[in-house]
C-alpha cells in the first residue's frame, strides 16, 4: 500500500512586503536581500489573520483538487511553529470549521521541515493501513515572531501555507521519507521564549526568531547533500532518475548548492523564494502546489522533497507524483 497525493492547494495572504518597503524599515537594500537570498518580496498576513485561516483556505483549495469530500478525510495533520494558540492545536481548530467530523487532528512542530514531518507521519498511517486519506498541510505566520528592527532576520521570512491530499493507492505513491533532528545546534536558530521557559519583559514578550544566519547556512548546505544521498541509496536510484528537486524555499544560495549535489539544472528545481521569501513549514507544499498546477509536474515524475530548519530538524521524501 502507498500514500499517493491527489490534490494540493495553497493559500497566500494578500499583503506583499516588497524588499523596497523593507529598505524603510531597517538599514538593508533590495540588492543585498537578492544577492544574498533570491528574495524579492513576501506575503504578510493582516491583522487578525491566523495560521489556522491560511491553512484552512490552503485545504480547502487541495480538498477540490482531490475530489474529496471532507467528510472522507481521516487524519489531519498540520505542519507549524507559529500556532493560532498553545492549545487547542490549529488542526482541532480548523478541523471543525472544515467539516472533517472527529478524525485525528494534531499539529507537528519542526520549525521548516514541519510539511516533510507530517506528510512522513501521514505516509506510516497509510502504509499501516490505518488510515485512507490524510490531510497533510504546512502552514505558518512567521512574520508575527519577527524582530522587525533586526535586519538579519526580518528581510528572510514570510506567511502562507500548502496543504495535499493523501490517499492509499496499489501504485505508488510516496516511495520513502527520511527524517532527522539534531539538538545539538539548538541555539542557532531560535525562538528563545514559551510557555514553559517564560516570557520577556521584551515587546510581544520577547518574541523574536534569532539566527546565526552565516553557521546556519554552512550546516544546511551540508545536511542536505548527505539527506539527498540517504534518500537516492535508500530507494536505489541515481541522480539522473530524478525529475525535480522542490526543496524548502529559504535561500536561493542553498537550493541551487543542492542542485549542484545532483546534478540538477535549475530548471528542474522548483523555486518560489523569490516570491514568498521563507514560509518555514508552508514553504514545501507551496512550491509543490505550484509545480503541479503550472503543469511542470506530470503523474509518473519522479521529484525529491527536502526541508532543513530550527533544531536542528531535515528531512526529504521521493515521490512518484
Ligand atoms: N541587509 C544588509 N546587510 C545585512 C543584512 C541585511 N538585511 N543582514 C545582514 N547584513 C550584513 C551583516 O551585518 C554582515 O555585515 P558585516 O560583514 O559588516 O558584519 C554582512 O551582511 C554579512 O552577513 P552574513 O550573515 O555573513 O551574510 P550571509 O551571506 O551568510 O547571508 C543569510 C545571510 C541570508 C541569513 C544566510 O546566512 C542564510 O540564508 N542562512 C541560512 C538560513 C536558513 O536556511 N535557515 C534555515 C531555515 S529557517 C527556520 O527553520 C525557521
Amino acid at each position: 500500500m502507498y500514500a499517493r497525493i491527489i490534490g494540493t492547494g495553497r493559500y497566500l495572504p494578500e499583503k506583499v512586503v516588497t524588499n523596497a518597503d523593507l529598505e524603510q524599515l531597517v538599514d538593508t537594500s533590495d540588492a543585498w536581500i537578492r544577492d544574498r537570498t533570491g528574495i524579492r518580496e513576501r506575503r504578510v498576513v493582516a491583522e487578525g489573520q491566523t495560521t489556522g485561516d491560511l491553512a484552512e483556505q490552503a485545504a480547502r483549495i487541495a480538498l477540490e483538487d482531490a475530489g474529496v469530500k471532507p467528510s472522507e478525510i481521516d487524519l489531519l495533520i498540520v505542519g507549524t511553529t507559529t500556532p493560532d494558540l498553545v492549545f487547542p492545536s490549529t488542526a482541532c481548530l480548523i478541523q471543525q470549521r472544515l467539516g472533517l467530523g472527529e478524525c485525528g487532528a494534531f499539529d507537528v512542530n519542526a520549525a521548516c521541515s514541519g510539511f516533510i514531518y507530517a506528510l512522513s507521519i501521514a505516509t506510516q498511517f497509510i502504509e499501516a493501513g490505518t488510515v485512507k486519506r490524510v490531510l497533510v498541510i504546512g502552514a505558518e505566520t512567521l512574520t508575527r515572531m519577527l524582530d522587525w528592527s533586526d535586519r538579519s532576520t526580518c528581510v528572510l521570512f514570510g506567511d502562507g501555507a500548502g496543504a495535499a491530499v493523501l490517499q492509499a493507492d496499489s501504485e505508488p505513491g510516496v516511495l520513502s521519507t527520511h527524517i532527522h533532528a539534531n539538538g545539538a545546534h539548538a541555539d542557532l536558530l531560535s525562538v528563545e521564549v514559551g510557555v514553559s521557559r517564560g516570557f520577556l519583559a521584551e515587546p510581544r514578550g520577547g518574541l523574536a526568531v534569532k539566527m546565526k544566519g552565516n553557521e546556519v547556512f554552512k550546516v544546511a548546505v551540508n545536511t542536505l547533500g548527505r539527506i539527498v544521498d540517504e534518500t537516492l541509496a535508500f530507494n536505489n536510484m541515481e541522480k539522473h532518475d530524478l525529475d525535480w528537486l522542490i526543496p524548502h524555499q529559504a535561500n536561493l544560495r542553498i537550493i541551487k548548492a543542492t542542485a549542484r549535489k545532483l546534478d540538477m539544472s535549475m530548471d528542474r528545481v522548483v523555486v518560489t523564494v523569490d516570491k514568498h521569501g521563507n514560509t518555514s513549514a508552508a514553504s514545501v507544499p507551496m512550491a509543490l502546489d505550484v509545480a503541479v498546477r503550472s503543469g511542470r509536474i506530470q503523474r509518473g515524475d519522479h521529484m525529491l522533497l527536502e526541508a532543513f530548519g530550527g533544531g536542528f530538524t531535515w528531512g526529504a521524501a521521493l515521490i512518484r507524483y
